[in-house]
């Protein structure tokens, strides 16, 4: 049976530490979906459909990779989708709180058989985050490599 996986966030913007886990993430399960979360009340950056359209580009050459989009609470959505497995990155201590109240709550929301997995960000992107790469650029910091180039020139323009 193939194993269907998800890698929900907001990608505001997709970053290269999501872009790392997403390409290992990809070799680990059949079917991989970006599941991105459509929060109005949120400011953001990129409308979702930029966001979508942002890593559909960026994961072209990924054939056995989908973008998607969600609202409301995820376990909904991982249990309607029928996925077996939500991926998350992990940073450092500090993403280890959050995550670990994240995945506590939604195990008591998700289907019975669904788990979360957590890849370690590989060490050269441990820093980078989609909130410190838009402050940085916004305040006139240099953000060459930390973002794709196509989304860099999205920022700039
Ligand atoms: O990239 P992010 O912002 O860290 O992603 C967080 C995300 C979207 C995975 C999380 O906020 C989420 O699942 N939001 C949907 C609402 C929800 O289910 N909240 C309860 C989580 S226990």
């Amino acid at each position: 049976m193939k194993t269907k996986a998800l890698y929900p966030g907001s990608f505001d913007p997709l970053t290269m530490g999501h872009l790392n886990i997403i390409r290992r993430a990809a070799k680990l399960y059949d079917e991989l979906t970006i599941g991105v979360v459509s929060n109005p009340s949120k400011a953001s950056m990129f409308t979702l459909e930029e966001r979508e359209e942002m890593l559909k580009d960026a994961l072209r050459d990924l054939p056995n990779v989908k973008v998607d989009h969600f609202s409301g609470l995820l376990a909904d959505y991982v249990n309607r989708m029928g996925f077996d497995v939500v991926v998350r990155g992990l940073r450092a201590t500090t993403d280890f709180e959050y995550e670990i109240q994240m995945a506590q709550m939604n195990a008591r929301l998700f289907n019975e058989s669904v788990e979360t997995v957590f890849l370690m960000t590989d060490p050269q992107y441990s820093f980078i985050s989609s909130s410190v790469v838009k402050e940085v650029h916004t305040l006139g910091g240099c953000i060459d490599g930390l973002v794709p180039d196509e989304i860099l020139k999205r920022m700039v323009k």
